[in-house]
């Protein structure tokens, strides 16, 4: 049998920032692999680099040294075009304040991403999400006249319009009550497993990081542990 395939790799990453022209290290040599249909989560205390991190892996921003490779390509080697044609395919993003954007309705919310791939067919497959997330019926209303837990699905909805490889989600129920969280949770862990993404969460929740079938445990931008379930 093939190994399975490595969506995911970081190796041996560290990032600096610069701040205040003083250059400060907020991951050191951090290396990680993640298969498609897993789910690993990051944790740890507010500050120590998660949600650096998952910028790095979702090619938002780069290494200051080492590497992000997805399928085996590096980010950083990767070209303009090529680097947005990977957000725009390859990566979906959830964010702890939703993001939607509020003068379009849910299910235009949903389509933005297909229209900027110049996906064909987007309206179906908008739909087809919001299905999959149980809204439907909210597909006219405006982000506003929803509840924080159903804003949370129409962003799920928008991260997988794509059917991402590799679904980025930070904070993903840092701002639910727990009925609605553990909806999110479902549906993160429905991802994997139905849609074989390869998800990654930063999260402050147990529950949260309970889905997980690998907890990364980081202090102070290096890693600490990491438990496999
Ligand atoms: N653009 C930036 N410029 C300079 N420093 C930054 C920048 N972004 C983050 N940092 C610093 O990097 C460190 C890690 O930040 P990061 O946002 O990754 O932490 P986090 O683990 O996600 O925290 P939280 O749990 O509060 O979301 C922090 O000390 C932060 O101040
Ligand atoms: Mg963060």
């Amino acid at each position: 049998m093939r190994p399975p395939l490595v969506r995911l790799e970081l190796r041996s990453v560290s990032k600096t920032y610069v701040d205040a022209n003083q250059p400060v290290e907020v991951l050191h040599d951090i290396s990680l692999t993640a298969e498609p249909g897993s789910i690993t989560a990051l944790v740890g205390r507010s500050g120590c680099g998660k949600t650096t991190l998952l910028n790095l892996a979702g090619a938002m921003d780069f290494p200051t040294s080492g590497e992000v490779l997805i399928d085996g390509r590096s980010t950083g080697s990767l070209n303009d075009r090529e680097l947005t044609a990977l957000r725009r395919t390859r990566v979906g993003f959830v964010f702890q304040f939703f993001q939607l954007l509020p003068t379009l309705t849910v299910l235009e919310n949903v389509e933005l991403p297909l229209l900027l791939a110049g996906a064909a067919g987007s309206a179906e497959t908008s739909r087809d999400r919001l299905r999959w997330v149980e809204l439907e019926d909210k597909a006219a209303s405006l982000p506003h006249q929803l509840s924080g837990g159903q804003m949370q699905r129409v962003a799920i909805a928008r991260a997988l319009a794509h059917s991402p490889d590799i679904l980025i989600a930070d904070e993903p129920t840092g701002n639910l009550d727990t009925a609605s969280g553990d909806q999110v949770l479902e549906l993160l862990r429905d991802a994997a497993r139905n849609f074989g993404s390869t998800v990654l969460i930063a999260t402050h929740s147990a529950e949260a990081a309970s889905i997980a079938g690998t907890r990364v445990q980081l202090r102070d931008g290096r890693i600490q542990s990491i438990d496999r379930a």
